[in-house]
């Protein structure tokens, strides 16, 4: 999309995926035979970053890893797919976070269950890396007290075009962190998990407690929605693919659409357009390999 390529940093989760995939979820206490199955890396920022490199981004990943063969097929990945690895932090009592996912044929749903040992990234880790000549930072929101202050420290030093952060679970005190980027994007789970049913109605309730510039978001199925300060509420239906085979990492998908599509320059309906084509696309194709060729070759892109 971007017509120049830009440096983007992450900040978030590498992990380890072992993915099942099943004819349809099991019912519990069942016993049954896997159709096919995959150990690939995953992780919301690493995957982020995996799509934002095929978009032609220079890209660096922030995050830690267990010393453990985990945690080296992981870097062993970002590093195959030319991302910079050199701020990842090594735990050598924690294991590398693994991910272990049914994805159910029938209904294309994936079921995750993780599991995680391992310190975050801490704000003292992010002090240490440069900061100048990255385009972009992007953050997950994990670790409130951290965030809040990599996103202070990311105030002082970081003078790139702009920053987001991904709210995607509830956790006590994240709130905190939505002061300080200049994106916003929110899962539908956590607008859930704050009791709304209604997203433009939650949109419309968070200008008060964040200081961004424009809140995004996605709605799975039912597509997606964006708001810039001071701005009417637009909204972009969901790109269905032909046949909706894996679901897993599709919002990751979304949210390097929205980076690529902002570093672009697109106002936020183009934006929104952007970022359904590219995730819904994914969606219909098993894991993410060649995923920005084959949307082009569909002319999603
Ligand atoms: C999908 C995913 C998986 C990972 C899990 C937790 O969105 O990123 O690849 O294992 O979420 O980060």
């Amino acid at each position: 999309m971007s017509e120049r390529h830009r440096r983007i940093l992450a900040v978030g989760v590498a992990a380890l995926d072992i993915v099942n995939e099943v004819a349809a979820y099991p019912a519990e206490d069942a016993e049954l035979r896997a159709l096919d199955r995959r150990i690939v890396r995953g992780g919301n920022a690493a995957n982020t970053l995996a799509v934002l490199r095929q978009l032609g981004h220079a890209c660096a990943w922030a995050g830690t890893l267990g010393r453990d063969a985990e945690g080296a097929q992981v870097l062993r990945d970002l590093v195959s797919r030319g991302i910079d690895t050199g701020a990842c932090v090594f735990h050598p009592r924690g294991s590398t976070p693994t991910s272990y996912v049914t994805l159910s044929r029938a209904g294309g749903s994936r079921t995750i269950i993780h599991y995680r040992d391992l310190p975050e990234l801490s704000a003292a880790d992010f002090a240490r890396i440069r900061l100048d000549g990255y385009d972009w930072v992007h953050f997950e929101g994990r670790d409130p007290r951290e965030v809040v202050a990599m996103l202070r420290d990311c105030g002082a030093r970081f003078s790139g075009a702009g920053v987001s952060l991904e709210i995607e679970k509830p956790r006590p005190g994240i709130e905190a962190t939505f002061m300080g980027p200049r994106v916003l994007i929110f899962s539908r789970h956590y607008v859930r998990s704050q009791g709304y049913r209604d997203p433009q109605a939650f949109l419309r309730e968070q200008w008060e407690r964040t200081d961004a510039r424009l809140l995004i978001l996605p709605w799975g199925e039912a597509g997606a929605y964006a708001q810039s300060r001071g701005g009417d509420i637009c909204f972009a239906p969901a790109h269905r693919p032909p046949r909706v085979r894996d679901t897993l990492g599709a919002g990751d998908i979304f949210n390097a659409a929205v980076i690529d599509g902002l570093l672009a320059g697109l106002p936020p309906p183009a934006l929104l357009r952007h970022s359904n084509a590219l995730a819904g696309h994914k969606c219909g194709q098993s894991g993410f390999d060649n995923l920005v060729t084959s949307a082009r070759e569909a002319g999603v892109l």
